[in-house]
């Protein structure tokens, strides 16, 4: 199936070739008709030299300019890259890239006065594969002494591609900010990719549920959700929208009845012999949010003591087994998780749960939650991320790696209407 995001980031990448190509060329035609002259022949030649370096050299300014893990790397001149370990270890890039890429991969030539360690080379290889975006990266010694080939390979080529994978083009887009190279973090939620998003008081999460549940109720989605803190949903459909800690019982009557729908989707789905919701007719994505999963848990978990139930009837449980259910089955019957959390502890949710997670964002947060979501993050990513401003914070989704971002909420002025209206189409087909 072709990712959501690849397919966004695919978009991306052409629209922004396609407007460098035409600078490059417009400028081309300036210069050579109003400094040197007409000449048809030399008009097109330097076109087609100087766009191709010119779009090469942008492409590579813009992966150095990436942050976290691209830290470590140099321009050393006219746009070649070389991580600083390498660099203190003595290499030095020999091959032009843009001249060794060929479709998907792209190929350099690098020299080391002494041989590496495999250690640094893996190190190296991992780095330059996050930062250039590649699929991965391998160093290959070549023919000649202290002369590495280092091959850099895009797509994966075990990816699966092809006409069956265009039916299933996902079709709602969450727009989450954008990384430091600009580029826009999109959280494709018909996919079925539950998101995790964790983050200390004050960080941006309450910020940024928000503005999910807009684009997503704009989207035509179904909204539902729990909300202990109250700060989050708006009221108005509350069979749909459970507010506040009052009426601790409903918030997990809602989670056991998303855990029914999904039990009758997945019915219809076994009926009809088809394997995905959107084969079916008029059903629609759920998108559920859990506001301050914590606060839920630590609530139900007073009230279940004070009421003195037995292990079967208390309300925790119930919460954690239908949590489980929802995470481990939902994306089958469109139904999808956005919880939040100061921190994603295992012991709140249970590993099982936290694994369904497909997509994980930490907003501000200390290295040792860092590392609970984001065990592929740098140590010095995870250290920078303990005092960042509110919003900043990393992302990772399925099929990118976790890079930092800066959350950017969109336009929400109409919230309230607008995401009462998406709670209103549960049950309408
Ligand atoms: N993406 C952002 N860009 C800039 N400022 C932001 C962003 N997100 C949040 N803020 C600022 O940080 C403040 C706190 O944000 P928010 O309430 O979303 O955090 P929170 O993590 O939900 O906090 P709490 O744990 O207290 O619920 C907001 O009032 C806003 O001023
Ligand atoms: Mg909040």
């Amino acid at each position: 199936m072709v990712r959501g995001d690849e397919v966004n980031a695919i978009r991306l990448l052409a629209g922004r070739r396609l407007v460098r190509i035409l600078a490059a060329a417009a400028a081309c035609v300036v210069v050579w008709c109003g400094v040197l002259g007409w000449s048809p022949v030399g008009l097109i030649g330097s076109c087609i030299v100087v766009t191709g370096a010119w779009v090469s050299l942008r492409g590579w300014a813009a992966v150095v300019r990436q942050d976290g893990a691209s830290r470590g790397l140099r321009v050393l001149r006219d746009g070649l890259l070389l991580t600083s370990r390498m660099r203190e270890e003595g290499w030095e890039v020999l091959g032009i890239p843009w001249l060794g890429r060929r479709g998907a991969q792209l190929v350099m030539m690098v020299r080391s006065i002494d041989v590496p360690a495999a250690s640094v080379r893996t190190q190296a290889a991992a780095g330059l594969a996050q930062v250039m975006r590649a699929h991965a990266v391998t160093f290959e010694r070549a023919a000649v002494p202290g002369i590495w080939r280092v091959l850099v390979v895009y797509d994966d080529p075990f990816g699966r591609r092809g006409p069956q994978a265009r039916s299933v083009m996902p079709e709602i887009m969450i727009d989450l900010g954008r990384r430091e190279d600009g580029s826009r973090v999109v959280w494709v939620a018909d996919q079925g990719m539950h998101l995790a998003v964790q983050g200390g008081t004050g960080s941006g999460k309450t910020t940024m549920l928000r503005s999910i549940l807009q684009q997503a109720a704009a989207a035509g989605v179904t909204l539902s959700g729990s909300d202990v803190t109250g700060l989050l949903l708006p009221t108005g459909s509350e069979s749909r929208m459970v507010i506040g800690a009052r009426r601790l019982g409903a918030h997990v009557e809602l989670l056991e009845s998303l855990v029914e729908y999904m039990n009758s989707t997945t019915e219809q789905l076994a009926e009809r012999a088809v394997t995905s919701w959107r084969q079916l007719p008029g059903v629609r994505l759920h998108l559920v949010v859990v506001e301050e999963l914590p606060a839920l848990v630590h609530a139900l978990r007073a009230d279940d003591l004070r009421a003195g139930r037995r292990p079967g009837d208390r309300l925790l449980a119930r919460l954690e087994l239908a949590l489980q259910r929802l995470a481990a089955e939902g994306r089958k019957a469109g139904v999808v998780l956005v919880v939040a959390c100061q921190r994603f502890d295992a012991e709140l949710v249970g590993g099982f749960v936290r694994n369904n997670f497909a997509g994980r964002v930490s907003l501000r947060v200390d290295v040792a939650g860092v590392a609970m979501l984001h065990p592929a993050a740098s140590r010095e990513a995870a250290a920078a991320l303990s005092a960042a401003p509110p919003g900043v914070g990393l992302v990772e989704l399925p099929g990118l790696s976790v890079a930092r971002f800066l959350a950017e909420p969109v336009d929400d002025s109409n919230y309230p209407a607008t995401v009462t209206q998406a709670a209103r189409r549960w049950g309408r087909r």
